[in-house]
């Protein structure tokens, strides 16, 4: 990959408050104190579109010259591309700016210049009658232009449209169209309206929507920093380029682009929307970055996301961690840590306190979390490393010393393994990926991740084989095309599917472990052994590795798993060597439904499990569904247990107060519960009894689990020396 071929900034996510200035104009850093004492500024931003307000202005601020938006300096680089020498310009509300008179002295003599206010055109007639003898200055309103039609090639414009539209009242509105209407009649086909704004949403909306729909060609380009322009003002600066195009009815086809310094060649983007919403990632980026090239630390956590200069799609997610707690001496300001691919989703990296504990154990006051994104193709820690070192120093705190090396870090300097074998669309959950990546302990993963929820992993299994070779003749294929584009049918096909790929005898996930471990308290009689029949109900099917291993290691289990959603037991036969045989039953219903219907006193289970993932998230609960532990179902869930039955759910409750009233509903139902807490997971995992009589102390327990692990380790069959029954069984508690 060349280097420096991104990118294009905009924003993940983040919780900034920024401190908003009173209009669009203002946003400039107009407080400075001697125009407050001049009274410069309008008491409503309202006055800026006043004829009135301006002669005012320009009354009181005298002949000194007061720019808008940066000045030739901070636009010259654009204005060339687009402005030709010979070409007849008209400057619109050109106010006392000195942007004409720099153009005029560097060779564009073709300017004529207007202003409403008459105050304004007099101030600048003497300015320069004898030094710019050939350019134009003449009081008029560019809603009712005296020129003839197409008389001019660009039409400039420097914060006078920002100016005009401070709302979008009826009149504003009306106003904003007759000012475009005319510099459409004054501007010759392949001529160009250059507009310098700060693009506030409405206006942008607006003047991209009114020209695209007239088939002109839209460009937008971010004004660099660089210059003093976008340093100035809360909101970064932007040029408009909208190019005149001959009028074909029903044409349709729009030309909409995005520019900037670090693209490659202009972004071409699909649709208004698209370019608009590119603009304000862009404007947010600006915001944070400012913000936090200013503040010295702070607990609020941000992240920004920069996208690939070629596709556009996103390539860098920067998570910034502050610890102010964290001693400074000289060296220790900044760092940036690249997480390896595939493993954002640990703890560690996906979450806001894993990146805190992993901030405190680095000792930088601010390190910048950086997350690969998939589908994304990088060379080595060397490449990302060049590819960052310039955007990176953006994000630094204010209080870096100059010229401070700033470190690179990661876990073994590895950039880890992604391989995306699959992406899938499911009606229920969106769209997936099944991805396999390299772990810390070396080993291969399959994880089973929805785009929606891009930090969870939904399903894991552990894979067999070191699929590095297959994943570097990806990487050799991916190279050959473009980037950021999905996997190819051509390629799915030939990609390593499960076929003895799954490690079944592994189970990845603690909690599953320890839903598993808890089958102990199933009370029969000589307790639980590896040849006990049981039947088990399992609501969740996931990627499957909890029914098989049941069903693997447990020769004389039943097990019926209920999944809703079709698409999960494909992917867990196709991807999880998931399969079904008399022992092995999976229903395709809703879970909740599938108890209803079986609570008719005809089928009972001797364990019930929910493994059910809720895809509710404005609750502060992820598993399972509310549905599941109202009380009224529960009792359905009891009914449909055997005499000595158990009931076994994965909890997962982030809010304290939602849990208390869970617990107690199912308290309410079962009189003997006990509690299991899954180290380094929200997880909960309850084992849930009829009767009390059943209740086992945890010294029986713990011999049970004993007893248990001995009958599952069958000589010839792979068992996971990390799985331990008795250990795990140690922190259960009734509750
Ligand atoms: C924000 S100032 C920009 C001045 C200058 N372009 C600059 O960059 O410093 C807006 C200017 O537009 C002028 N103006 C406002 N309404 C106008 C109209 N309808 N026709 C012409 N000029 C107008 C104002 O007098 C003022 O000079």
């Amino acid at each position: 990959m060349e280097r420096g071929d991104m990118n294009q900034p905009m924003v993940a996510g983040g919780d900034l408050i920024y401190t908003q200035s009173c209009c669009t104009l203002c946003a400039r850093k107009v407080t400075d104190e001697q125009d407050l004492k001049m009274n410069l500024l309008p008491k409503s931003s309202k006055e800026f579109s006043s004829a009135e307000y301006w002669e005012t202005f320009f009354k009181k601020r005298g002949a000194n010259a007061f720019e808008w938006y940066g000045t030739y300096v901070d636009h010259c680089a654009v204005l060339h591309k687009y402005i030709k020498p010979k070409d007849k310009v008209l400057v619109v509300g050109c106010g006392n700016s000195e942007l004409s008179e720099q153009m005029y002295d560097v060779g564009y003599q073709g300017i004529t210049n207007i202003d409403i206010s008459e105050v304004v055109i007099a101030q600048m007639k003497e300015r320069n009658v004898t030094r710019r003898p050939a350019m134009v200055f003449v009081k008029m309103d560019m809603l009712q232009m005296e020129f003839g039609d197409s008389q001019f090639q660009v039409v400039l414009d420097k914060g006078t449209l920002d100016a005009l539209m401070t709302d979008e009242s009826k009149e504003t509105l009306r106003n904003v169209d007759r000012m475009f209407a005319e510099i459409g009649r004054v501007l010759q086909v392949g001529g160009r309206f250059v507009c310098i704004s700060l693009a506030q949403e409405h206006i942008a909306k607006k003047a991209v929507g009114h020209f695209a729909q007239r088939g002109w060609l839209v460009r937008i380009h971010a004004v660099e920093e660089q210059g003093t322009a976008s340093r100035q003002f809360t909101m970064p600066v932007f040029v408009f380029i909208f190019t005149k195009f001959k009028e074909i009815p029903g044409a349709g086809h729009q030309i909409l682009e995005m520019c900037a310094e670090e693209l490659d060649k202009p972004l071409r983007m699909d649709s208004v929307d698209g370019l608009l919403e590119a603009m304000k990632g862009r404007q947010q980026y600006a915001l944070l970055r400012n913000h936090l090239a200013k503040r010295s630390s702070s607990r609020e956590s941000v992240a920004l996301t920069l996208c690939d200069s070629v596709s556009g799609k996103p390539r860098y997610t920067f998570h910034v961690v502050d610890l102010p707690s964290v001693k400074s001496p000289r060296t220790n300001h900044f760092a940036i840590f690249i997480v390896p691919q595939g493993r954002e989703t640990e703890w560690m990296f996906g979450t806001d306190e894993g990146r805190r504990q992993l901030g405190k154990s680095a000792e930088f006051r601010r390190l910048l979390v950086v997350v690969l994104h998939r589908d994304q193709i990088y060379e080595s820690m060397e490449a990302i490393q060049s590819e960052l070192s310039g955007k990176v120093m953006d994000l630094a705190p204010s209080e870096l010393p100059p010229n401070q090396q700033v470190p690179f870090l990661s876990v073994g300097g590895d950039i880890g393994v992604r391989t995306v074998q699959y992406r899938g669309t499911s009606d229920m959950s969106g769209e997936y990926v099944i991805e396999d990546i390299k772990g810390e302990d070396g080993n291969y993963f399959r994880h089973l991740i929805f785009l929606s929820n891009v930090n969870v992993v939904q399903s894991e299994a552990k894979l067999l084989h070191d699929i590095s070779k297959s994943a570097s003749s990806q990487k050799k294929k991916k190279k050959d095309r473009r980037r950021g584009q999905p996997c190819s049918d051509a390629e799915k096909s030939s990609n390593p599917k499960a076929g003895q790929a799954v490690d079944k005898s592994y189970l990845c996930c603690n909690h599953h472990r320890a839903m598993i471990a808890g089958l102990v308290l199933l009370s029969k009689k000589s307790g639980l052994l590896a040849d006990t029949p049981f039947s088990l109900l399992l609501v969740g099917l996931g990627g499957g590795s909890l029914p098989s291993f049941i069903h693997d290691y447990f020769s004389q289990s039943a097990v019926d798993t209920v999944e809703i959603d079709p698409m999960m037991l494909e992917v867990a036969t196709t991807w999880f060597e998931f399969s079904q045989d008399d022992r092995m039953k999976v229903i395709l219903a809703d879970g909740l439904n599938y108890i209803h219907i079986a609570d008719s006193g005809k089928v009972s289970y001797d364990v019930v499990m929910f493994d059910v993932d809720s895809k509710d998230n404005t609750l502060g609960m992820s598993c399972p569904p509310l549905a599941f532990v109202e009380d009224a179902f529960l009792q359905k869930v009891r009914n449909l247990l055997a005499h000595q039955g158990l009931f076994i759910l994965n909890l997962v409750c982030r809010d304290h107060s939602l849990k208390e009233k869970v617990m107690a509903a199912i308290k309410g139902v079962f009189p003997l519960v006990y509690l299991q807490k899954i180290e380094g997971e929200v997880n909960e995992i309850l084992y849930c009894q009829l009767t009390m009589e059943h209740k086992v102390g945890s010294k029986d327990l713990l011999e049970a689990g004993q007893k248990l692990e001995n009958t599952l380790k069958k000589p010839g069959r792979h068992w996971d020396p990390t799985y331990n029954l008795e250990e795990m069984l140690k922190t259960v508690r009734i509750v």
